[in-house]
C-alpha cells in the first residue's frame, strides 16, 4: 500500500478529481468576492476577549502509523492533525502552509465566522497553491466542539482534519477531564486514493467498482446489510465506500489509543465524526453516557447507552469512570467493522479490538432526542423564506434515486449537481426555512457553512441547535436559520463522495 501510494503520489496521478469543483462551478469572476465591508463589519462587531491565538497548519504528504498498518497520505502532520483551542470571543490567526503537491484550503466546519475565511475555494478564497501559504484570520463567536478540514475535492478523507475546540470562559468545570475522540473512515488499503476512489464512483456504471464495496448493498432497499440495520437509526442506507479500517484517534482497534483517568472521575468527551462516508454508533462498555452538546451547542442533557453520530456531527458526552478497563467501540452504523479506544482507570485486560458492549444495542440518541439548552433555542419568529432542497441522486447505473435523473454516481439538489449560477438567495435578517427532503434511500448529513439552524421540531417549533443533521432516507428534516452572517456559504452532504458528486448548493445573502 505505501510503495502504491507513494508512487501514486509522485506521479501525481493522484491528483485526479482535485479539479472536480472548479470543473463543474461557474466562471472564477463571479465566485471570488473581495472582502465585502458588510463581511468585514459584522466580525468587528462581535463580541472580543481582546485575546488572539496564533498557530500553524502544514499540509504535507508523509508516513502515518496507524497503530500497524503504515500509509503514505497526506495530513496536518499526524491524523488527526493537531487540536486548536481558543475561547469564545478570541481572535484565531492560523498560518496555512501547503506542502501538498496539489491546491487545498483550510475550511472551518460549524464556525460562523467572516465569509472570507471560510475556506471554500472559488468562492470565499482562491485556493492555496502549492509551496504557497494562506493566513485565516477571524473571530470564534461560539464556544463548543468544532473541527478544520479542507474543502477541496476529497482530501479530508486522506487524513486532513483536526479538532478545534472553543471553550467557554462563563462555563463552570464540572467535570474533571477532558478527552477529545476523533472516528474516522480509512480509505488507504482498498489500494486507491479517495480521489482515485471518487473517480471509480463516478465512471463506474453498476459494475467493476474495483475497490469499491457496498454498492450492491445500499441500493433501494439497503438489502444485505444484516439485521442490524433493521435497528438503524438510518434505516437502512450505509455507504458507498467499504473501508478496511476505522480509526479513533488515528488508530485501528488492534493498537487502540488509552483513555486514562481513575474510578468515579466525570469526564467530557468531544466526539467528532471525522469520516468522509460512515456514520458511526459510539458506546463505552459498562457506562452510560449523558450528551450535553450537538455540534457545540448545549442541549438538555439526555442519557442513553449510546449514540450515532453523521459525517461532520460532534457531541460531547458526560461519563462517570468505573473501575476497570473497558471498550470505547465506534461501530460503523449499516457496514462491518469498528473502531476502539481503550478507556482504562485500574489494570485488567485490553478488550479485544472486536468487542461489542451491549450498550451499542441500547437506548442509541439520536437528533430526535435532543432539546436546545437554554442558551441554544431560537427564538420563535415569523419565516420569512423557504427554500426546499430536494435530495436526489443515482448509484452507479442503478438509476435508484427518485429525484435524480442519469444513471451513474450522481447525487443531486433539485435534480440539478453543483451549480453555483442558482444559489439559494436569502436576504440579511430574515428568518430562512430549509426543507431538506430525502428521495433516496441512503442516509445524507446535511451541513450548512457559517451559521447552526435549529431543527424544527414535532410541534412546529425550533428546536436542537446544529450546522450538520442527518437526514434518513425518505425523511424530510426542517431547519430554520437566522440570516445574520452575509456571504456564500456551501450548503452540503457532508458525505464527502456525495458532496463532491454534486449533493452541493449555496446560500446567498443578495
Ligand atoms: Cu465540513 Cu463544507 O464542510
Ligand atoms: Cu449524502
Amino acid at each position: 500500500v505505501s510503495l502504491a501510494r507513494r508512487a501514486v503520489l509522485a506521479g501525481g496521478a493522484g491528483l485526479a478529481g482535485l479539479g472536480v469543483l472548479a470543473a463543474c462551478g461557474a466562471p472564477p469572476s463571479r465566485l471570488v468576492r473581495p472582502t465585502s465591508p458588510v463581511v468585514g463589519a459584522v466580525d468587528r462587531a462581535r463580541r472580543h476577549t481582546g485575546r488572539t491565538v496564533t498557530s500553524r497548519l502544514v499540509a504535507a504528504p508523509g508516513r502515518v502509523d496507524l497503530g500497524g498498518p503504515v500509509v503514505d497520505t497526506w495530513s496536518f502532520g499526524s491524523v488527526p492533525g493537531p487540536t486548536i483551542r481558543a475561547r469564545a470571543g478570541d481572535r484565531l490567526v492560523v498560518d496555512l502552509s501547503n506542502g501538498l503537491p496539489a491546491p487545498t484550503t483550510v475550511h472551518w466546519h460549524g464556525i460562523a465566522l467572516r465569509n472570507d475565511m471560510d475556506g471554500v475555494p472559488d468562492m470565499t478564497q482562491a485556493s492555496v497553491a502549492p509551496n504557497t501559504s494562506f493566513r485565516y484570520d477571524f473571530t470564534v463567536p461560539d464556544p463548543g466542539t468544532y473541527f478544520f478540514h479542507p474543502h477541496v475535492g476529497v482530501q479530508l478523507d486522506r487524513g486532513l482534519y483536526g479538532v478545534l475546540v472553543v471553550d467557554d470562559p462563563a462555563e463552570p468545570g464540572a467535570y474533571d477531564q477532558e478527552w477529545v475522540v476523533v472516528l474516522d473512515d480509512w480509505v488507504d488499503g482498498t489500494g486507491q486514493t479517495p480521489d482515485q476512489v471518487l473517480a471509480s464512483l463516478k465512471s463506474a456504471t453498476g459494475s467493476g467498482m474495483g475497490g469499491m464495496g457496498g454498492m450492491g448493498g445500499m441500493g433501494m432497499g439497503g438489502g444485505g446489510m444484516g439485521g442490524e440495520s433493521m435497528r438503524s437509526p438510518l434505516l437502512g442506507g450505509a455507504g458507498d465506500v467499504a473501508y478496511p479500517y476505522y480509526l479513533v484517534n488515528g488508530r485501528v482497534p488492534a493498537a487502540p489509543v488509552t483513555l486514562t483517568g481513575r474510578p468515579g472521575q466525570r469526564v467530557r468527551v468531544r466526539l467528532v465524526n471525522a469520516a468522509s462516508d460512515t456514520a458511526f454508533r459510539v458506546a463505552v462498555g459498562g457506562h452510560q453516557l449523558s450528551l450535553t452538546h450537538a455540534d457545540g451547542f448545549p442541549v438538555v442533557p439526555v442519557t442513553g447507552d449510546a449514540v450515532l453520530l453523521g459525517m461532520g456531527e460532534r457531541v460531547d458526552v458526560m461519563l462517570t469512570l468505573g473501575d476497570g478497563a473497558f471498550p470505547l467501540v465506534a461501530s460503523a452504523e449499516g457496514k462491518q467493522g469498528q473502531g476502539l479506544a481503550v478507556v482504562r482507570t485500574a489494570a485488567g485486560q485490553v478488550p479485544s479490538p472486536a468487542a461489542r458492549p451491549v450498550e451499542l444495542d441500547g437506548r442509541v440518541l439520536t437528533v430526535a432526542d435532543l432539546s436546545p439548552g437554554a442558551s441554544a433555542i431560537l427564538p420563535a419568529r415569523r419565516v420569512d423564506r423557504t427554500h426546499d432542497l430536494v435530495l436526489g441522486g443515482s448509484m452507479g447505473g442503478m438509476g435508484g434515486g427518485m429525484g435524480g435523473s442519469s444513471a451513474g454516481y450522481v447525487w443531486t439538489i433539485n435534480g440539478r449537481t453543483f451549480d453555483r449560477q442558482r444559489p439559494l438567495d436569502v436576504r440579511q435578517g430574515e428568518r430562512v426555512r430549509l426543507r431538506l427532503k430525502n428521495a433516496t434511500m441512503m442516509f445524507h448529513p446535511m451541513h450548512v457553512h457559517g451559521h447552526t439552524f435549529a431543527v424544527v421540531d414535532a410541534s412546529g417549533r425550533p428546536g436542537v441547535r446544529k450546522d450538520t443533521v442527518i437526514v434518513a432516507p425518505m425523511r424530510t428534516v426542517t431547519v430554520d436559520l437566522d440570516a445574520t452572517n452575509p456571504g456564500q456559504w456551501m450548503t452540503h452532504c457532508h458525505n464527502a463522495y456525495h458532496g463532491e458528486a454534486g449533493m452541493m448548493t449555496t446560500l446567498s445573502y443578495r
